[in-house]
């Protein structure tokens, strides 16, 4: 056993700690708050604690657990909201009052609850087993089967196993390895949070992540076992998309890790959460998210690792053949966490005083997303959506930076559409997501071929848009070609019909790709109308003022089951009108022709031919 030495913030230096581990679990002082072992020099340990270390003396006595930081993982875990060291923030609550109190040890998951095990195909007393192959299943939730895996390094003959109904901590095999070492499996086991869990291989992420934001799956997609970021300043929508897409997204587990952001925006998250349904099975969202908490009023240190604690476990998920969603919301307070950290240790500091490490560190949590073959043969995946909060929205700063160089998906949140209120406030123009090249083959085989090419031809259309609009600043609308007038409108509802996207509004929340789909190639239907009807010497004028346009701009008020045949029969009047604008222009002519043939504008006649 050690002594502390000195404390300085959330670290404290301990003498006495010789034959302790790196990374091994103290706990530290009178109370033996939790802490963990970053550095070992000599006979010192210095410890990051997870807890609040006012008060802490020289002389106070330190233990090691022998454990490096690790996560309970098993039946029961479903629907819990921890801190940044899975402890059950609800029960903290419960045990000290508002304040969690010091040193409190409270269980991730139930210790005395009974769950029914179910016995896996082929599983049987002789049978041969290996690390992470399934034994069999507890059904958790209604829609979740919670699969009891071969633990970490076990590998051997099952000497026997049961069905029945058992607490996590209950005996429901015991498996012999080599050399005759028999192990005991609980349905409980513990995975160290540093180290990325393994399997057998990583595939391609070719299959989409549907999120039901139209900006994001029609332009930007994410795959599953993907990596995507949010930048943006405050207020830009961050956490309001994240919550999107932990509410929509298909992915069977959602972990959703608040970390540093302001108390009030997590209790938002923590009320608000629990009463949500889920849109497909309208079972609560809960029965299948898993919450950490860590706001900024908590210890920095335990921020520091709810990231570390998320990903572990959205990685056990992943084993069972689950595909799971991560969001941090924020990375960059993790950052800052680890800048605090080592500040106090008085390492070199890098870029703007982070430590010269941020960039691996980012590097690295990253690379633990992907969709993998598991141990099991199953296959599942971790998509990690990352939110970045850069000071002023200044994207040159080291953690959007050191970011931006691992994710392939660059949801970029601007100032400037938040504030006219164009939410998300995806910039369509700086964003990107290299996944387009790998989703291809999907998007072709499950929304089609005319989609894929509207997307581009949107696209192309918006960033035309763009540039238009800088001429139009110079010189005025006036001073376009019919062509371009109406390229400028198309550009204007395919931004406000389609990308943009109320979080609030219950039915625009979010569109199915089938429904995405319909309402683009309506717009493009639209748009190619238009294009040739400007082309056939149509003014662009009367073009912009056609009636169906306010029904094109209510498309995403259709409900899902109501979209096909609504959205169908708008393009049928978009057809009709176009014919009817066309009809009239031609008799307009004709009775110009008759009356002033003479004084017919040669303008219009050189466009009548292009
Ligand atoms: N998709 C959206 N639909 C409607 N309003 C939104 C949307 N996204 C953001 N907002 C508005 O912007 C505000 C700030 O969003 P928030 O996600 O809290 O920003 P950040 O996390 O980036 O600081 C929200 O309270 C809401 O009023
Ligand atoms: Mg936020």
């Amino acid at each position: 056993m050690g002594a502390i030495e000195r404390v300085s913030g959330p670290l404290v230096v301990a003498n006495g700690m010789l034959g302790s581990r790196m990374y091994d679990v103290v706990k530290v002082g009178d109370h033996g708050l939790i802490g963990e072992i970053i550095q070992l020099r000599g006979s010192k340990a210095i410890i990051q604690v997870y807890e609040d270390t006012t008060g802490l003396k020289p002389g106070e006595p330190v233990k090691s657990t022998g454990n490096p930081l690790s996560v309970e993982l098993a039946p029961g875990i479903l629907g819990n909201i921890y801190d940044g060291i899975q402890r059950p923030l609800e029960e903290l609550r419960t045990k000290s009052g508002a304040f969690i109190g010091k040193g409190l040890e409270a269980f991730a998951v139930d210790r005395k609850k009974r769950w029914k095990f179910h016995l896996g195909k082929g599983i049987k007393s002789g049978a041969h087993v290996k690390q992470g192959e399934i034994l069999g299943f507890v059904q958790e939730t209604e829609t979740i089967k919670h699969y009891i895996m071969v633990p970490e390094g076990v590998e051997g003959k099952i000497k026997s196993i049961k069905e029945g109904s058992f607490t996590v901590e209950d005996k429901i095999a015991t498996i012999e390895g080599k050399g005759g070492k028999t192990t005991t499996v609980t349905m409980m086991q513990r995975r160290s949070v540093r180290k990325a869990g393994t399997y057998k291989q990583k595939f391609r992420a070719d299959e989409m992540l549907i999120t039901g934001q139209r900006v994001a799956d029609t332009f930007f997609p994410v795959a599953k076992g993907g990596t995507a970021a949010i930048p943006g300043p405050f207020g830009s929508g961050k956490t309001v998309f994240q919550q999107s897409l932990a509410k929509f997204a298909n992915s069977d587990i959602v972990i959703y890790v608040g970390c540093g952001e302001r108390g009030n925006e997590m209790t938002e998250v923590l009320t608000e959460f629990p009463d949500i349904l889920d849109p497909k099975t309208k079972r609560p969202l809960m029965e299948r998210t898993i919450l950490i908490a860590n706001t900024s009023n908590m210890p920095v240190a335990a921020r520091e690792a709810s990231i570390y604690t998320g990903v572990t476990i959205a990685e056990y998920f992943r084993d069972m053949g689950y595909s799971v969603a991560l969001m941090a919301d924020s990375t960059s307070r993790w950052a800052e966490a680890m800048r605090e950290i080592s500040g106090r240790l008085e390492e070199m500091p890098g870029e703007e005083g982070y430590p010269a490490y941020l960039p691996k560190r980012l590097a690295e949590y990253y690379e633990r997303g992907g969709r993998v073959e598991a141990h099991s043969g199953n296959v599942g995946s971790v998509t990690i959506i990352g939110a970045v909060s850069p000071p002023g929205g200044d994207l040159s700063e080291p953690v959007s930076q050191g970011t931006l160089r691992v994710v392939k998906t660059f949801w970029s949140l601007d100032a400037s559409l938040a504030s006219s209120r164009h939410f998300p406030s995806i910039n369509w123009l700086n964003s990107y997501s290299l996944y387009l090249g790998d989703l291809n083959e999907w998007l072709l085989k499950n929304v089609g071929e005319e989609f894929v090419e509207n997307r581009k031809e949107a696209m192309r259309i918006l960033q035309r848009e763009a540039e238009l609009k800088d001429i139009v600043q110079l010189v005025g609308a006036e001073a376009l070609p019919d062509t371009e007038r109406v390229l400028l409108e198309i550009g204007r509802m395919l931004r406000e019909d389609y990308l943009r996207q109320s979080a609030y509004d219950e039915i625009d929340a979010f569109t199915s790709l089938k429904k995405q789909d319909l309402m683009l190639s309506t717009i493009m239907h639209f748009a190619k109308s238009a294009q040739n009807a400007a082309k056939s010497g149509i003014d662009a004028g009367r073009i912009t003022k056609m009636k169906v346009k306010d029904e094109i701009s209510r498309m995403k008020e259709f409900k899902e089951a109501e979209a096909e045949e609504g959205i169908k029969k708008i393009r049928g009047r978009i057809s009709s009108e176009f014919e009817s604008l066309s009809k009239e222009s031609n008799e307009e002519e004709k009775k110009e022709e008759k009356a002033e043939p003479a004084k017919q504008e040669k303008p219009k006649e050189g466009r009548k031919k292009g």
